[in-house]
């Protein structure tokens, strides 16, 4: 009789959950998304390591976006589990960066405020926050000043401020989708080494996506390659380098070994 093995209860999951290994911070499983009837992502596991960077990095419309977007909680997803420590999202503190940081602030605020906000929010005391402001102000060396407003910054200058308003309440989690695409050169060879030193003093495990391989690998602790769509992981890189990274390190051996082989298998994806 073919209903005998079927779960007796609809709504109880087939498999018990697998933990990730030892180190492991976000785990996911079984995650299926379908966007108009076609799958993106069908049964997907993937385990993301605490303190670590992990850049994504796959083929256009593999659905990077769209990974980071349903960890965050910002695109439900159809089925499957997203733990944080085993934790569920709303018992845990994530900060996203956006890519288009002119849409990413309030306009009507002065950007100090904005960085303040989500302090703010959590209902910190006024001295809280001065202290907090001044923290982040040191640590990413801020030149510019903090009380104009976003729309009176450069581009390079407002994203540098929505990743010190993401930084604020300190995350367990941050996110960025391309922070640097929407920068000039200088500008993302700046906020890239910022982001570096945040990373060494604070630990914050951080998911990058990037469309550029040199960026994704050289931020990196691991590479996640993804594959076109219905998307799988193709593999996963540790690229263990010390920190901090410099322009020295783009001419290492390990540095372009690592970009090589990442290279190699994102084109057989593509090709695929
Ligand atoms: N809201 C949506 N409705 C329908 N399709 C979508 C939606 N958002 C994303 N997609 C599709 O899902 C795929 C992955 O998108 P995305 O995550 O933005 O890719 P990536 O960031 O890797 O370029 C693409 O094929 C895209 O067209
Ligand atoms: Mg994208």
């Amino acid at each position: 009789m073919s209903h005998v093995n079927a779960p007796v209860f609809a709504d109880v999951p087939a498999r018990p959950f697998r933990a990730g290994p030892a180190g492991t911070h976000i785990t996911i499983r079984g995650l299926t998304k379908y966007f108009a009837g076609w799958p993106l992502y069908e049964d997907f596991d993937l385990d993301i390591p605490k303190g670590r960077i992990v850049s994504v990095f796959g083929p256009n419309g593999c659905g990077k976006s769209t990974l980071i977007n349903m960890i965050a909680g910002l695109i439900p997803i159809d089925s499957g589990e997203i733990l944080f420590d085993g934790k569920s999202l709303k018992d845990t503190k994530i900060g996203y960066v956006f890519q288009n940081y002119r849409e990413a602030m309030f306009p009507w605020m002065r950007t100090i405020d904005n960085i303040a906000y989500p302090l703010k929010l959590e209902g910190r005391s006024k001295a809280e926050v001065d202290r907090r402001m001044e923290e982040l102000v040191a640590s990413f060396d801020v030149k510019f000043d903090l009380r104009r407003y976003p729309y009176e910054l450069s581009g390079g200058q407002q994203q540098t401020a929505s990743i010190m308003r993401a930084l604020a309440p300190g995350p367990e989690v941050l996110f960025l989708d391309e922070p640097f695409s929407a920068l000039d050169y200088e500008m993302t060879l700046f906020i890239r080494e910022k982001l570096q030193e945040v990373f060494m003093q604070t630990g914050t495990t951080m998911m990058l996506v990037s469309h550029d391989l040199e960026e994704a690998v050289y931020l990196a602790d691991q590479i996640l390659l993804l594959t076109k769509r219905p998307t799988r992981v193709a593999e996963i890189i540790d690229y263990t380098d010390a920190r901090p990274r410099t322009v020295s390190t783009l001419s290492e051996p390990s540095f372009v070994t690592t970009k090589r082989t990442s290279l190699e298998i994102f084109q057989r994806e593509v090709r695929r």
